[in-house]
């Protein structure tokens, strides 16, 4: 079955300001307490929603701002703030596939993705290549219940499902956040 995919054409929305309130990246930063991070690995990173406010908390740090839809990586190559462009690097992944080497993410970020994804697991497993030990996964994904905005609630995936599919790929530590108002927080970390 092909996957549900966001339509490049509305990235508008992806931009809308009140998603500063209902996701937001100052308090998703803050909740993930990274150590000392200074590299982030945006999967689905749309328009930099996340990644350019991450880039900020990191005066030395890049994130990686990865998406499979040129339409995305072409906003933001043109779109970016001055300040950001030295630290945002877009870049083109296929589905299960982000052309960086090991080990080198302090944090590997999943936002509104799990529920479009072809094949989780094979992503999962992306992730887990691509973090240093220590280094964490934070999928946040739409509740799968009625919520004011979001794609239909059948193709929404439940928390318990997102755990699941993380233990299975081996993360550890396993913990959801319950601070956002639509949306499951799931983070687990790569231990040794
Ligand atoms: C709903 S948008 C969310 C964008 C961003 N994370 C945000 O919350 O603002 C989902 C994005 O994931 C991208 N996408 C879908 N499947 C993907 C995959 N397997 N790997 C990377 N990006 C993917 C889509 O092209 C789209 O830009």
């Amino acid at each position: 079955m092909t996957a549900f995919k966001f339509d490049p054409k509305k990235l508008a929305k992806l931009n809308n300001p009140e998603r500063l309130h209902r996701e937001n990246p100052e308090l998703i930063w803050t909740t993930l307490a990274l150590p000392s991070p200074d590299t982030v690995i945006d999967i689905g990173a749309g328009t930099g929603f996340f990644a350019i406010p991450f880039s900020r908390k990191m005066p030395h740090g890049k994130v990686y701002a990865c998406d499979i839809a040129p339409e995305m990586i072409g906003w933001m190559e043109e779109n970016l703030p001055d300040d950001c462009r030295q630290k945002v690097i877009p870049l083109k992944m296929t589905e299960n596939t982000v052309p960086l080497p090991d080990g080198q993410a302090d944090l590997v970020l999943m936002v509104n993705l799990h529920h479009e994804l072809e094949n989780p697991t094979a992503l999962l497993g992306e992730a887990w290549r691509l973090l240093k030990i220590g280094g964490k996964l934070a999928i946040i994904d739409w509740r799968d219940e009625q919520t004011p905005d979001g794609p239909p609630v059948h193709i929404r995936v439940s928390e318990s499902h997102i755990r699941e599919q993380t233990h299975k790929a081996g993360f550890t530590d396993i913990r959801a956040h319950n601070n956002l108002p639509c949306h499951h927080f799931v983070v687990a970390v790569k231990e040794a």
